[in-house]
């Protein structure tokens, strides 16, 4: 089966969570260095603060941490700022590019004393990588067999003391030996409007953009609570700004940018209206299952979980609930519908 339709969609949206190659070099540039740069995330960043001080107090490498949320909360840029503050290099991996436990070997061999490994979506490691995983985290040991069959015979390496940063979309896909091996579990949540606004305004200055308050505040309120959409959002607007508002991102030229684009005033595009007036016109707004909303709409119930859901819930539009998903009555009303499925005539 070729690529369909909702894949497309998915990928293009400027909306999408989803790591693209043109976020590579903003990213980058934007990526704060130090925890007290680093905006939000203020539970995860008082205790993670806490961690790295007593750690290098004690002259130790730090506890592997896993960091869990949604996409685009800034995982990396921790792992990033977690090696920075303790004064070493990082490795930056992922699950899926990690196919063989040669690899894993190989990589974990050529780390050096208090080094962070970093791995991304490291629930999708394989299960025989994930065993050599075991003893490393644990013991700082390699076990490598040699040889085959009877006489086969495992001999146990000494790595250096490392720090592994695992990044997950879900702590819950992660195997339960895996998970207890992280010292430290720090959960991202959604950012507010004021921190986006914050972030936006950081990224404009960094970038050299013109930007009033106002502006930041509208790119913030419709960039589902993801850094990673708000700087996007920020990019797109500089070039309508440019164009047609002598160069200032004022709320007006924000507001005309992001209508064009189709995101709504709260973040929502056309695949988020999608999903709930699909649920609202054929399942009475719920409570439907995850799965038969995935088959409907075309999309991966992963996808919806992870990357539709996470906001759609925080703005209180959707509720999970044990018999399914739900449309709120906020939900409703943001889409044009009385309660009874019918469209009002907004
Ligand atoms: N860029 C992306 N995430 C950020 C954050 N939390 N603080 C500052 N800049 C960021």
């Amino acid at each position: 089966m070729g690529i369909t339709m909702n894949e497309m969609d998915f990928e293009n949206r400027i909306v999408s969570t989803e790591f693209t190659e043109a976020d590579n070099d903003i990213e980058n540039s934007l990526r704060p260095k130090e925890l007290t740069d680093y905006i939000g995330q203020e539970k995860a960043k008082e205790n993670l603060s806490v961690y790295i001080q007593a750690a290098r107090a004690r002259g130790e490498a730090l506890d592997h941490v896993l960091l869990y949320g949604p996409p685009g909360l800034g995982k990396t840029t921790l792992a990033g700022i977690i090696a920075n503050e303790m004064g070493v290099n990082i490795r930056i991996t992922s699950g899926p590019a990690i196919e063989k436990q040669g690899d894993l070997a190989a990589l974990l061999t050529n780390l050096q004393e208090g080094d962070v490994l970093f791995i991304d979506e490291i629930h999708r490691l394989n299960r025989s990588v994930e065993e050599v995983l075991y003893p490393a985290m644990e013991d700082r040991a390699l076990d490598i067999i040699i040889g085959k069959g009877p006489s086969a015979r495992s001999i146990r390496l000494d790595l250096p003391n490392f720090t592994l940063v695992g990044a997950t979309t879900r702590a819950g896909q992660l195997s339960a030996p895996l998970r207890d091996r992280f010292g430290v579990i720090l959960r991202l949540e959604l950012y507010t409007n004021d921190e986006l606004a914050s972030i936006v305004r950081r990224s404009a200055g960094i970038l050299g953009i013109d930007i009033d308050n106002k502006g930041a505040y509208q790119i913030a309120s419709r960039s589902r609570g993801t850094p990673r959409i708000a700087n996007r959002l920020l990019k797109r607007s500089r070039d309508f700004a440019e164009v047609k508002y002598d160069g200032v991102i004022t709320e007006e030229a924000s507001s005309d940018a992001l209508d064009r684009m189709e995101i709504d005033e709260l973040g929502l595009d056309s695949i988020d209206r999608r999903l709930l007036t699909t649920m609202i016109r054929n399942y009475n707004g719920g409570p439907v299952g995850l799965e038969t909303i995935a088959a409907a709409i075309g999309e991966e119930a992963v996808t919806i979980e992870d990357v539709y859901e996470p906001y759609l819930m925080q703005i209180g539009f959707l509720s999970r609930t044990p018999r399914g998903r739900c449309v709120t009555a906020l939900g409703y009303k943001h889409l044009g519908f009385e309660q009874d499925g019918q469209q009002s005539l907004l």
